[in-house]
């Protein structure tokens, strides 16, 4: 794994989670077989990448030209072309882009923040993947900026985020929404999903001081803080993000 100094840019515990939903150790599939991915919002194919060099064939769709170009360099430069397609489109437009009941796995990570309908992208997810297929969805959540805004000392931010509509922190949030357990959950069961597990990541890697994490050792901690934290129902609601995984 690369080393990672100051604050981790990729979270471990993220990582290890796909890769665990990606084997189907939740729920006995073919360990370790190839899966046919779709990475919906996938933008320049970070993660993408990385899946497709585990041997899974990934399709990223995303509405935005210049991210698919960006995506469609990093392929070529890791030697994946011919593993992760790119495909221009909306989260709405799935059923016309891709074969209904296609794919084993689905990734929506950062994407329901931003699109217009988080409750019809995550229906065109469902109707995506096939009966058992996977759905790995991350989404930001709202008590973590809080802390995070208030800690930096944007009080007027904190509050804005704490009760304003969809928990954003101005009307010049980037994001459209945050979300918590409740309704994540609750929005990917509306969809049809079943939730099988559910980790908190990011929860230290936004609040730490980066000098504080400058030294292998301290790194090593932190990754070490944030596995222990992904699971403790107590520090679930201060995640950054929270992934859950998801069952059609
Ligand atoms: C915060 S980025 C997340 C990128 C990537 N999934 C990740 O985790 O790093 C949000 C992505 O959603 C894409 N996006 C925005 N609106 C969308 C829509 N309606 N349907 C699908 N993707 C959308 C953006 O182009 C962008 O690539």
């Amino acid at each position: 794994m690369a080393k990672e100094r100051g604050r981790p840019r990729t979270s471990t515990v993220l990582w290890d989670g796909v890769q665990r939903l990606l084997r189907g150790e939740e729920g006995g599939d073919a360990a370790g077989a190839p899966r046919s991915v779709v990475d919906l919002g996938g933008g320049t194919g970070g993660l993408a990448v990385r899946v497709a060099a585990l041997g899974h064939e990934v399709v990223v769709v995303d509405p935005s030209p210049d991210a698919l170009a960006a995506l469609e360099r990093r392929t070529a430069e890791a030697g994946l072309a011919g593993r992760v397609r790119a495909v221009q489109g909306d989260a709405t437009e799935l059923a016309d882009l891709l074969p209904a009941g296609s794919a084993d796995v689905l990734l929506c990570h950062g994407v329901l923040e931003v699109v217009d309908d988080p409750a019809a992208a995550l229906r065109a997810a469902h109707a995506t993947l096939r009966p058992g297929g996977r759905l790995s969805l991350l989404v930001a959540q709202w008590p973590a900026t809080v802390l995070a805004r208030v800690l930096a000392g944007q009080l007027p931010q904190a509050l804005h985020a704490l009760s304003g509509t969809g928990h954003r922190w101005s009307g010049t949030d980037p994001l459209r929404r945050r979300f918590d357990l409740a309704s994540a959950t609750g929005l990917a069961e509306a969809a049809g999903f079943t939730v099988t597990d559910v980790e908190g990541t990011r929860t230290f890697s936004e609040l730490v001081p980066a000098a504080c994490t400058e030294s292998e050792e301290d790194a090593a901690l932190l990754r070490e803080l944030e596995a222990r934290a992904a699971r403790s129902p107590e520090l679930l609601a201060l995640a950054g993000h929270l992934h859950l995984h998801a069952r059609r």
